[in-house]
């Protein structure tokens, strides 16, 4: 059993900062966990509690089902990969991914098998006694990977691995991951600020923001039903569209008035939602997908501007303009539509799928959720 639990973690470093603000999680045994969020909302400091290599300063922490608050990192049966690969330059490939092991005085027989499986799941069979710096960054990543993989702990704990390789070789190393979790079956808590690393891996996501849990749920319900606004903007690629204005009713249905005083009827199934906030300001969220070229059911079409395409060969972005409104507005649609910059061109905003946000606040909650919805799932 290696199911984690943090109940009301808190962490404040020495200079009073609390970089965690009571965090409550609920990991599974053989779970793929990924916490996501923006660069300093507490991600490193909340998986270094797991580790045991930062002290917890409130709460409890659970590994399996032993309170490990006092338990030193090398007795909790876990193994750390860090973005930065930390191989010893002087050893073989071999030695790196057997150096724990001999540590702990493994008999030697035991190694070889180890690290031979752990080689042959890796690829690294051609690389065995080379040295770190004859290695590609994604080889060496492959090494640190190992040398967790080897020690065959309750838990691996991954702080960035990937950040430090190119695109090709992170979209590899993804698959990878993968792989091996779907062979090892081992829980893992993997940290990035990627986006697309937490949506492809994760069985479920943690997305954080300043210290705090934002929401909890496996990745397709984070796209389709993001808690709050900050998680609708964090998720996804391009962007999701927010914008501003407010709800009014006509001839008994709602709708969201533009800041061009225009208004969109709205046809979400959660209209219940809308009256409690009627006429006041909210915001309008609606993915680059749901920005049609030719209308269906629930859409309705929009007059907007073009202001720059971008042909990606089997799709294009579009990013259009509003009247009286300030920002940039993108579509993803066929390849086929064509546009140019300056032409004026009819959108069918699909509102179906949309959501609306409780004010234009950066954290506001989505009033558009499902009767019952959880902020962790
Ligand atoms: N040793 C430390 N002392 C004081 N503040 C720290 C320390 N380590 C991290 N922090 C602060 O805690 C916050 C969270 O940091 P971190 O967990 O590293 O964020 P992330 O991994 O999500 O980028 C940041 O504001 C960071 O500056
Ligand atoms: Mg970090």
């Amino acid at each position: 059993m290696a199911a984690i639990t943090l109940r009301k973690i808190v962490k404040t470093y020495d200079n009073g900062f609390t970089a965690v603000k009571g965090i409550d999680l609920h990991i599974h045994d053989h779970e793929f966990m990924v916490l996501v969020g923006p660069s300093g909302c507490g991600k490193t400091t909340s998986l270094r509690m797991i580790a045991g290599l930062e002290d917890v300063s409130e709460g409890d922490l659970m590994i399996g089902e032993r309170r490990v608050n006092d338990v030193e990192p090398k007795d909790r049966d876990i193994a750390m990969v860090f973005q930065s690969y930390a191989l010893y330059p002087h050893m073989t490939v071999r030695d790196n991914m057997a150096f724990g092991l001999k540590l702990r005085k493994l008999p030697r027989l035991e190694i070889e098998h180890r690290v031979d499986d752990a080689t042959r799941m890796l690829g690294l069979k051609d690389h065995l006694e080379k040295r770190p710096k004859q290695l590609s960054g994604g080889q060496r990543q492959r090494v640190a990977l190992g040398r967790a993989i080897v020690r065959n702990p309750q838990v691996f704990l991954f702080d960035e691995p990937l950040s430090n390789l190119d695109a090709k070789l992170r979209a590899e190393m993804r698959y990878e991951l993968k792989t091996l979790q779907q062979r090892l079956r081992t829980t893992m808590v993997y940290v990035t600020h990627d986006q697309i690393e937490a949506m492809t891996l994760g069985d479920r996501i943690t997305v954080m923001s300043h210290g705090e849990i934002q929401q909890v749920a496996p990745p397709m319900t984070v796209y389709e039903f993001p808690y709050n606004r900050f998680v609708a903007e964090f998720i996804g690629s391009p962007k999701i569209n927010v914008i501003p204005g407010s709800l009014v009713q006509a001839d008994g249905r709602w709708q969201f008035r533009l800041p061009s005083g225009d208004a969109v009827a709205l046809s979400m199934r959660e209209q219940h939602a809308f009256a409690a906030h009627a006429g006041k300001s909210v915001a309008l969220g609606i993915r680059p997908e749901h920005f049609l070229v030719a209308p269906n059911a629930t859409s309705v079409p929009v007059q907007m501007k073009v202001s720059v395409v971008e042909l990606m060969g089997d799709h294009q972005y579009v990013y259009l303009t509003l009247p009286s409104h300030d920002g940039v507005l993108t579509m993803k649609c066929g390849p086929h539509f064509r546009c140019a910059p300056g032409d004026t061109v009819t959108v069918h905003w699909d509102t179906a799928p949309a959501h609306v946000f409780a004010s234009t606040d950066e954290h506001a909650q989505t009033i558009t959720l499902p009767q019952g919805f959880a902020r962790q799932l």
